[in-house]
């Protein structure tokens, strides 16, 4: 046989066993979870480490990469890790919150199987159970492209992960008990920028006249954030999995459990500048910053350290600048907005309004009246296993009780899950008549935001949406006494957590979970129940042969 027929069989055969095995390649991760001394503020506090590190290890991987990660809970409590941003395409049972998972016990191992199917982006995990949140346990997860697949900007120098976050000094578990006990929380002691305040040495390095990428995320538990550098623009490429415009900005507001990416050319003279974080919309303002250190720095920089607008107005415009880079590259070669969103018909309207009130004499937070009450059986598996009265599919209604006019309102206190048709594609206006700014996520999905403002929301204010180049992403904040509109092409079958990420809300009730739903139960439209799924409360005695707990 000639020598090229003998090397075209080859290319040919590996073509086949490529596309037979699927090519996207597997990363293995080992992950041990413990109890540490975190002294991030000068106070030495409990919070959780993974393999020994706060914040936890990056997870790295490619558009389609399948992720198993193997974790083993030597905490002496029960834990979770949602994945926040990843999709879990057909795959709510690897979602990490309670709702769908049985917590993995005390010195335990669960193995996630999850795959980063047909996403890019910048996006974290955290844990998700008890007030572990306020613990630390956090990380970075980077989804890059695969290589053949063009990104609309040159390959920065190099990539940094800007984790920032507020911060207590007190404990998770003293957290815990004042929300308990029926406290508010206090306002935070710091903001953390990778785990630390105010660091005085090189946290990040560059070099003169060369471009870096920094991965921002706000990893707190109820502030917006905003980031500068100083004596530096940054130019916004991707906000949680979506190429945007590149615009410039001179400082960014990142609400809480928000993601974006910036790019920032070390064009300045060759010195240390400060990158400068501080909380916005609160009364006292915390800052905290960072070094970025020039090859050959003469020495950090004479200038007061700057300080961004600290405006609604400022921040609900930066939000509507931020759109869809319509000719750029999603995770497949076709443009993003080849996706025409904004000529589908939808099929459903759903307003949500958050409010406060009170159950037992306590403080609960709610959507729509209605406050989650945690459940001792997953919501999905008792989905799964055809165990009634675990929770109230259609418990939450799709609009506010007419009365509702925000705060101290009534609430009632139910395992409520929203029941809702897989393919159907619906609008959900966020509405908040609460004087701080809200955050919200819905897993498994990514949402147009289409629109924001302050003030009421109306059928008026659709004439304002942005059906043309709105950025899609998976949290979005609402302003105060303001309303964001999203639309939703649900295409992910399983049961989803929408939450509040303001952690003391979702804690108190601020969430609930959407059930995408087929009446065809097929592999096609959701993958089998794992083989190593944790079985408890009334799900544990439904199948002896797997693992209970
Ligand atoms: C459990 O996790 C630990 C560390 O995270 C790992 O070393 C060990 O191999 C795991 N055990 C099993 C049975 O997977
Ligand atoms: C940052 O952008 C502003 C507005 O576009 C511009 O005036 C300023 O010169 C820029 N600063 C730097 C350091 O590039
Ligand atoms: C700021 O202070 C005012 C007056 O003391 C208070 O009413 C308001 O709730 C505070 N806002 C925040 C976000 O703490
Ligand atoms: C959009 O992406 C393309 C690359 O596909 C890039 O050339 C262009 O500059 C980007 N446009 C904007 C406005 O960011
Ligand atoms: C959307 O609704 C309009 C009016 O009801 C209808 O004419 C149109 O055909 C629908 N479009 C699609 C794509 O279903
Ligand atoms: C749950 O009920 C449905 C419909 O009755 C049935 O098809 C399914 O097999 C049941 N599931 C289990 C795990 O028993
Ligand atoms: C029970 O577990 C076995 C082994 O994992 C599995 O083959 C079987 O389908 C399970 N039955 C149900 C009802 O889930």
């Amino acid at each position: 046989m000639a020598a090229h027929i003998r090397a075209l069989l080859l290319v040919c055969a590996s073509l086949l066993i490529n596309s037979v095995l699927g090519e996207a390649p597997y990363r293995f991760f080992v992950w041990d979870t413990t109890y540490g001394v975190i002294n991030a503020l000068g106070v030495s506090q409990q919070g959780i480490l993974i393999n020994g590190q706060f914040p936890g290890p990056t997870i790295e991987c490619q558009t389609n990469d399948n992720l198993i990660i193997n974790i083993r809970n030597s905490l002496p409590d029960p834990f979770l890790l949602p994945w926040d941003g990843l999709q879990q395409r057909k795959n709510s049972w690897q979602d990490g919150v309670s709702g769908t998972s049985c917590p993995i016990p005390p010195g335990q191992n669960f193995t996630y199987h999850m795959q980063a199917k047909d996403q890019i982006g910048s996006f974290f995990y955290f844990p998700s159970l008890a007030f572990h949140k306020a613990a630390g346990g956090f990380g970075a997860i980077r989804i890059h492209s695969r290589p053949l697949i063009p990104v609309p900007f040159p390959t920065p120098e190099d990539e940094y992960t800007v984790l920032i976050g507020d911060w207590y000094t007190a404990g998770h578990k003293a957290l815990q008990d004042l929300l308990d006990s029926g406290k508010e929380l206090p306002s935070p002691d710091g903001i953390l920028i990778n785990g630390k305040r105010n660091s005085n040495g090189a946290d990040f390095t560059v070099e003169q006249g060369k471009t870096y990428r920094l991965r921002i995320s706000n990893v707190g538990i109820q502030n917006t954030l905003n980031i500068l550098i100083q004596g530096h623009n940054m130019t916004l490429v991707e906000v949680e999995g979506t190429h945007t415009v590149q615009n410039s900005y001179s400082s960014i507001d990142v609400h809480v459990g928000q993601s974006l990416s910036v790019l920032f050319t070390a064009n300045q003279p060759a010195r240390d500048y400060h990158i400068v974080v501080s909380t916005r919309f609160t009364n006292t303002t915390l800052h905290s910053t960072a070094v970025i250190r020039y090859a050959g720095s003469s020495g950090p920089t004479f200038e007061a350290l700057p300080s961004g607008p600290d405006d609604v107005e400022f921040s609900l415009n930066q939000a509507r600048s931020i759109r869809t880079n319509l000719t750029a590259s999603g995770p497949r070669p076709n443009p993003q907005g080849s996706y025409h969103y904004g000529s589908i018909n939808v099929t459903r309207t759903i307003r949500l309004a958050n409010s406060m009130g009170l159950v037992g004499g306590k403080p609960r937070y709610a959507v729509n009246g209605v406050s989650f009450a945690e459940a001792d059986t997953p919501l999905k598996l008792a989905d799964y296993y055809n165990i009634s009265g675990v929770f109230q599919l259609g418990g939450i209604p799709d609009a506010p009780p007419p009365a509702y006019n925000g705060a101290m309102e009534e609430v009632q206190s139910k395992t409520a899950a929203m029941d809702s048709d897989h393919r159907s594609f619906v609008e959900i206006v966020l509405e908040n008549s609460e004087d701080g700014v809200q955050s919200w996520h819905l897993d498994g999905h990514s949402v147009f935001v289409v629109g924001m403002d302050v003030g009421t929301w109306s059928e008026q204010s659709r004439g304002s949406y942005n059906l043309v180049d709105a950025v899609s992403r998976c949290t979005v904040q609402v302003y105060p006494r303001g309303w964001t509109a999203v639309l939703i092409a649900l295409d992910n079958v399983g049961t989803w957590n929408m939450r509040s990420e303001v952690w003391a809300r979702r804690y108190l009730g601020q969430q609930f979970y959407l059930r995408v739903y087929t009446p065809t139960h097929s592999f096609r439209d959701e993958l089998p129940i794992p083989d190593n799924v944790l079985l408890c409360g009334r799900a544990a005695a439904t199948n002896s042969s797997r693992t209970h707990v």
